[in-house]
């Protein structure tokens, strides 16, 4: 039993990758590295102490999946490779619905092709647009997204529910994520943004370590507590063990089915600073500036079909999540770049 992990060198994907060699599946990775390390497949193996079987190749590139499916008897697809940024998206549309649709496309094609009926697909609650109410269960609306990164996932969501509608024989994943944040406890492999990040965290970090100068907090004028936004912020290994759930239960959950990976806990900006602040002993400057255009004020998840079906709850604090980014960043002050 072989899994084909797309974007496998990604933040979410090497977190995947190593938890589930360590719990012996047998892995076989694609990326591109249009926004990962191939440094990435080297840390893995330190850590597995085992061999990954990588293929350096593009989704969209049909020739080259079809020979990695005919290289391996692949039982599993788990598709994390996207193009992620919210801004970047924005700018260049046509991109983003290149990459994460037509790449989907093709990836569903050569499953086709080659008779791979298992498959679970990285969403993001950014499908569910401005809450029509919260806590988030995956019965509310989908489809009001701000951009066009979350606009491919909810088109993306849509194709998935029609291709299992014509034909019932496959079986789909889509997992809602939260916030990701964090990394290995080991800080060997992490979260590594390109240029300035977009995400609070990863901003957060790298004005601890000097990278950057302060923090610009988006709004203190929302109706929630303390006026800035709340998310539903997940360590990456809780969003990692998520994976490994919904593999070990995919042959008892079949059709289309969707989960919410979230805590059901949610955060404000100033209570991340403040936490930071009391587990580092860094001190994270900040201003408020205004509201950052497409933000909602406050968003956390129900995780309870997720707890009822894969049998999976998170179980790492916001006090892990800080220790373990800040690690990782404190360790890495450059991301893979030494
Ligand atoms: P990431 O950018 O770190 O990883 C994605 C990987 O996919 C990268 O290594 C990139 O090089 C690769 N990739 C992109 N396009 C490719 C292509 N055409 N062919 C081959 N490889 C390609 O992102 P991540 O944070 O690990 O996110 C993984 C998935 O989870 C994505 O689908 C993302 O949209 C989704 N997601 C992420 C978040 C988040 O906050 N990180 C939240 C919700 C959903
Ligand atoms: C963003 C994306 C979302 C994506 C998610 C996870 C937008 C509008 N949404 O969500 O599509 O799925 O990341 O990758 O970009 N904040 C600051 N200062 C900063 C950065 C963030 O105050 O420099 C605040 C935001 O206003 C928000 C919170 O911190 O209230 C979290 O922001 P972020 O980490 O970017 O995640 P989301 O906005 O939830």
């Amino acid at each position: 039993m072989k899994i084909l992990i797309t974007g496998g060198t990604g933040y979410i994907g090497s977190h995947t990758i190593l938890m589930l060699l360590n719990e012996g599946y047998d892995v076989i990775v694609i990326d591109n590295f249009s926004n990962s390390s191939p440094k990435v497949i080297e840390r893995i193996e330190f850590l597995s102490q085992k061999k990954v079987c990588f293929h350096e190749g593009d989704i969209r590139d049909e020739r080259f999946l079809k020979s990695v499916f005919k290289e391996h008897v692949i039982t599993t697809v788990i598709h994390f490779a996207s193009l992620k940024s919210v801004s970047e998206s924005i700018s260049m549309p046509i991109e983003y619905y290149d990459n994460n649709i037509s790449g989907t496309l093709t990836l569903l094609k050569v499953m086709n092709y080659f008779g791979v009926n298992n498959f679970i697909f990285s969403s993001s609650a950014t499908v569910y647009g401005a809450p029509s109410r919260i806590p988030l269960d995956e019965s509310c609306d989908t489809g009001d997204t701000t951009n066009p990164y979350g606009t491919s996932k909810y088109f993306l969501e849509q194709i998935l529910i029609d291709t299992q509608r014509a034909n019932p024989a496959l079986n789909i994943m889509l997992l809602r994520y939260f916030n990701p944040v964090g990394a290995h406890s080991s800080g060997f492999i992490g979260e590594d943004p390109n240029g300035i990040p977009n995400n609070l965290f990863p901003y957060i970090t790298q004005v601890a370590i000097g990278r950057l100068p302060r923090l610009s907090i988006f709004g203190d004028d929302y109706p929630t507590e303390d006026g800035t936004g709340v998310r539903d912020y997940i360590h990456v290994m809780d969003l990692a063990s998520g994976h490994v759930a919904a593999l070990n239960r995919q042959h008892v959950l079949t059709g289309l089915r969707c989960y919410n990976l979230g805590t059901g806990k949610g955060y404000s900006v100033k209570e991340i600073v403040e936490t930071f602040q009391k587990i580092t002993g860094k001190k994270i400057p900040y201003i408020v500036s205004a509201r950052r255009p497409g933000d909602i004020a406050e968003c956390w998840s129900s995780p309870e079909l997720a707890q009822k079906e894969l049998h999976w709850e998170a179980k790492r604090s916001l006090e892990d999540m800080v220790i373990d980014a800040w690690n990782w960043q404190n360790k890495n002050p450059n991301g893979y770049l030494e």
